[in-house]
């Protein structure tokens, strides 16, 4: 591949006095980093990220110094994959594992694994998505493109680390924003030693960082996926969190087991929650608590619509605040609920065009 160059501004400077002067230029940011620096036999040549100041001459002082322009190799590892390859690929990493959406047609799926190979050194696996996420345990198929042959790997977010399958359980990583939020509202919410259940919990992604920022807290983390509770056992163990209790079984029917226990439920299921209001309400403690609640909503915008994408937010926010409202309240009679009131509803990340993942904090009283 040819090396690609830039005209830069740079400092002409004798060998000896390189150093010093390569210093105060980075001190300043002056220094270009995105370029290879070239010395010969005498001289070195700094490159600099703008035509320097009389007071920026003075401070590296300058005398005996050239300033002039030349060529510049560009870095390598500096280009973004956009740069090397001519088009953005659409993709996430998932520990070392990088997985490309069905955006990424065939015909370039080499050329964007080998680039992010070597533009990426922690990647080691490189799949396509074949198949969207689906069925009752929220997988999706994978298709190996390049590197190892395996789908198993380990993910670091927030400071907790995961062993997953990406084809035999759920994980998405454009939730760790979300997973932080979540532990951080119970490691302060005052309440001595929180009773909290994840109703859907996976391998452990939201039940182990809530459970290591409130060590004082218990969480009880259900799910119906046998090889998600193997790696959340093993991710118990990998956090050194003692205070999970990993449930393997249909939420719908274990849910009497842990009826009036909990003060906060996790429900990581858009689409399907609102099918298990009912066992969230029977679990929650008889004064009420807070649920989590995640919603999977579209809403389109008029084309009158001066700003159409913030609109359609809007009103995907507004809907699934009111569904959960009307949910509750159908069960409420039975539930005993007093008042269901909703602290926050937000976006959580957008699923499709106009459609969004919504989060939703209420609190109910019973
Ligand atoms: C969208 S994933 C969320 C996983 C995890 N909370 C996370 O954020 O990574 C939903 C999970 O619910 C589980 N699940 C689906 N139906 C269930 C049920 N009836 N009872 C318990 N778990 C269920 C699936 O196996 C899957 O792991």
């Amino acid at each position: 591949m040819k090396t690609e160059t830039e005209r830069l501004p740079c400092v002409k400077a004798e060998k000896r006095r390189g150093e010093t002067i390569r210093q105060a230029l980075k001190e300043r940011k002056l220094l270009s980093t995105d370029v290879r620096i070239i010395a010969d036999d005498k001289f070195i040549y700094l490159p600099l990220t703008r035509a320097l100041t009389d007071a920026e001459l003075r401070y590296i002082d300058a005398a005996g110094l050239l300033i002039l322009t030349r060529e510049f190799a560009i870095l390598e590892q500096r280009k973004s994959i956009e740069d090397i390859i001519g088009f953005k690929p659409s993709y996430e990493v998932i520990g070392d594992i990088a997985v490309l959406t069905e955006a990424v047609n065939e015909s370039n799926e080499q050329l964007v694994a080998h680039a992010l190979m070597n533009r990426h050194k922690n990647i080691k696996v490189v799949a396509k998505r074949i198949s969207p996420v689906e069925g009752v345990f929220r997988t999706r198929k994978l298709r190996i493109i390049a590197g190892a042959n395996r789908t198993e790997t380990m993910h670091t977010e927030n400071g907790c680390r995961y062993k997953l399958d990406l084809e035999k359980v759920y994980f998405n990583p454009r939730l760790a924003g979300e997973r932080n939020r979540v532990a951080a509202q119970v490691a302060r919410s005052g309440v001595d030693a929180e009773g909290i259940i994840d109703m859907f919990a996976g391998v452990g992604s939201f039940s182990i960082q809530v459970a290591k920022r409130a060590p004082q807290s218990h969480v009880t983390a259900i799910d119906i996926n046998p090889e998600a509770i193997r790696y959340l056992r093993e991710n118990i163990k990998l956090n050194g969190v003692r205070n999970i209790e990993a449930i393997e079984g249909d939420v719908s029917e274990i849910y009497a087991r842990f009826r009036n226990t909990a003060d906060r439920i996790i429900m990581n299921l858009p689409k399907s929650a609102y099918l298990f209001l009912r066992e969230a309400l029977s679990m929650l403690k008889p004064r009420g608590g807070t649920i989590h609640f995640y919603d999977l909503e579209s809403a389109y915008s008029d084309a009158s619509d001066k700003n159409k994408k913030s609109k359609s937010l809007e009103r995907a926010i507004v809907q699934a605040k009111e569904r959960l409202m009307v949910k509750i309240e159908e069960l409420g009679e039975e539930f005993h609920v007093q008042s269901i009131e909703i602290l926050e509803a937000r976006k959580v990340k957008a699923y499709a065009p106009y459609a969004y993942i919504i989060g939703i904090d209420a609190k109910v009283k019973r």
